[in-house]
């Protein structure tokens, strides 16, 4: 009896702390720094900004941050405070996930590594951490070291940093795959609800779905692929919130990440056009000529080596603003006259093509960001993530996206990442967000003695 009063009045707390406003997030590339500035950042318009990256090192002591992040950094973090929005770190990437598995490969590893990043918190004065590992027991880049019982290791590490005294007040993120990370047995997992206990969200990766290494173009982001043919569903803002809610991640604890730039492939004019004098593209999925790759504007990488050693071609990536400025599309994301265009009806995304050097993009707009945005608020997902806050061009796709979601609207009543009413000094910043340390840990913690008494 007793317990159970004191069960209806926690939960009636947790309710009312639970008014939670969109969690409008985006990435902050340090690298992309000279050309976007911090003083650049629409800070108003995020909770959350997440600087990029921090990466793995071979000794689970130790991450690595560039010289330029290491000075970069703390002016991050303190001008986010000074705009009350959350700063976290990504750690990991794609070229800095190599020591992932061996830093959560063993229980002594887990304590040091919890160890290794609440200490770059504290020295950073950080609110939150953000985990990019791509991906757990799953090569990406090509030289990760990798461990079939990856998914597991993570998620106890994970629940070993909760304990952790600065680690409970964190707000902890993951961007993810598009399915469910894969479990021992090569699978994406089937139950990932562990990992809704101790992460305050997940941001779903949901673009680069196609890219250049696809055996033919496709949507860089779509919103949906069940209605595309058979062999091109290969992953979608409606099927990976679909794969990770039937895996036991709540809506509300997803966010889907969202992408401020598009993929270019060369295309000859007769796979992609009605006839030679149509601006309709017709086709969604065409083969392209990967030989003939160019590079995208001028924040895309050149050829070269990467992380591992391997040779790494062009990748013709155009952000949001290099489309604007090579002549491909008006501000709003139209094409510019005379360029072929699709609005694609199932992923819901835009390609534009330039006839003078039959360049295919596929990318997203202010139409497509709309889109996005109501799937997120139809489907109560938490928000969004942008990659990246300087990938847009003058807040175009970001108004676009808080404007559809509804500005700061309240998010659904039984949100389990909203604040306990600890408080700290990162807690109290962000009381006015209503960010998260995951409430739901304090009750079941306190649930949890009171059927011990
Ligand atoms: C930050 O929050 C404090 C306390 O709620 C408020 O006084 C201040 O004006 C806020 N600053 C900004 C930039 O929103
Ligand atoms: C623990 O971390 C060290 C590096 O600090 C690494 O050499 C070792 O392989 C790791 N152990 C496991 C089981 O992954
Ligand atoms: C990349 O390099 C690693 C060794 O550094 C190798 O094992 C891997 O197979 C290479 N190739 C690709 C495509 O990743
Ligand atoms: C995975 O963990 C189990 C114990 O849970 C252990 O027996 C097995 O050796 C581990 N596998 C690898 C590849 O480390
Ligand atoms: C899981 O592994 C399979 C190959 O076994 C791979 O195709 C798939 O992409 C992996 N999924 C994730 C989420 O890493
Ligand atoms: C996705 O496509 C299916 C048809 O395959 C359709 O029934 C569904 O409404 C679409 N979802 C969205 C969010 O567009
Ligand atoms: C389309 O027409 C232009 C002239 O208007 C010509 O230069 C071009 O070769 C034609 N392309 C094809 C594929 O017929
Ligand atoms: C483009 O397609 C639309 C229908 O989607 C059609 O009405 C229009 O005539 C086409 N334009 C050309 C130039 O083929
Ligand atoms: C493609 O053509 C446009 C002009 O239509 C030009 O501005 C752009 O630089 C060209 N891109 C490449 C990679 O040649
Ligand atoms: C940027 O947006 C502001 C406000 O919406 C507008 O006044 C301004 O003209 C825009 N700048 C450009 C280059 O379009």
């Amino acid at each position: 009896m007793l317990a159970a009063l004191i069960l209806s009045n926690l939960l009636l707390l947790h309710a009312a702390a639970t008014t939670s406003p969109l969690r409008s997030v985006a990435w902050y590339a340090g690298y992309h720094s000279a050309d976007f500035p911090l003083s650049q950042v629409s800070w108003s318009k995020y909770t959350q900004l997440t600087y990029a990256f921090a990466t793995t090192t071979p000794d689970v002591n130790s991450l690595f941050l560039a010289d330029s992040d290491e000075q970069l950094l703390p002016q991050f973090v303190q001008m986010a405070h000074a705009n009350n929005v959350t700063a976290s770190l990504a750690i990991g990437g794609w070229g800095g996930s190599q020591y992932f598995s061996t830093a959560v490969g063993s229980s002594a590893n887990r304590t040091a590594f919890v160890k290794t990043v609440t200490e770059l918190v504290t020295q950073y004065d950080l609110d939150g951490l953000d985990f990019d590992w791509e991906y757990p027991n799953f090569q990406g880049i090509g030289c990760n070291t990798i461990n079939s019982n990856d998914t597991e290791n993570f998620l106890s590490f994970l629940q070993e940093l909760r304990q952790d005294s600065t680690g409970s007040k964190l707000v902890l993120s993951a961007a993810t795959s598009v399915l469910p990370w894969n479990g021992t047995n090569g699978l994406p997992s089937t139950d990932v609800s562990g990992f809704s206990s101790v992460l305050s969200w997940i941001e779903i990766m949901n673009y680069d779905i196609w890219d250049v290494l696809s055996p033919h173009a496709g949507p860089n982001s779509p919103l949906n692929d069940t209605c595309a043919p058979s062999g091109d569903q290969t992953g979608s803002a409606v099927s990976s919130v679909n794969a990770w809610v039937a895996a036991g991640m709540p809506a509300n604890q997803i966010l889907l990440g969202v992408a401020a730039y598009g993929h270019s492939y060369v295309v000859p004019e007769s796979s992609v056009l009605q006839s030679n004098s149509s601006t309709n593209i017709t086709n969604a999925f065409p083969p392209f000529n990967a030989g003939a790759e160019h590079l995208g504007d001028s924040w895309d990488s050149p050829a070269g080596f990467d992380v591992c050693g391997n040779f790494s071609g062009i990748t013709g990536v155009y952000t949001y603003w290099g489309l604007v400025d090579g002549g491909y599309i008006d501000m709003d994301g139209s094409p510019q006259n005379g360029f072929g265009y699709l609005f694609d009806t199932c992923s819901q995304t835009p390609y534009v093509y330039d006839k003078s050097n039959q360049t295919l993009v596929s990318y997203d707009n202010v139409q497509s960001f709309a889109l996005k945005g109501d799937f997120i608020k139809n489907n109560g997902l938490g928000g969004f993530s942008m990659w990246e806050a300087g990938g847009d061009l003058n807040d175009t796709l970001l108004d676009s996206i808080r404007s559809a979601i509804g500005g700061s609207s309240t998010t659904s009543s039984n949100d389990p990442s909203t604040p306990s009413s600890t408080s700290s000094s990162s807690s109290s910043r962000n009381a006015a967000m209503m960010m998260t340390s995951p409430g739901m840990i304090s009750i079941t913690t306190i649930l949890a003695i009171c059927v011990d008494c």
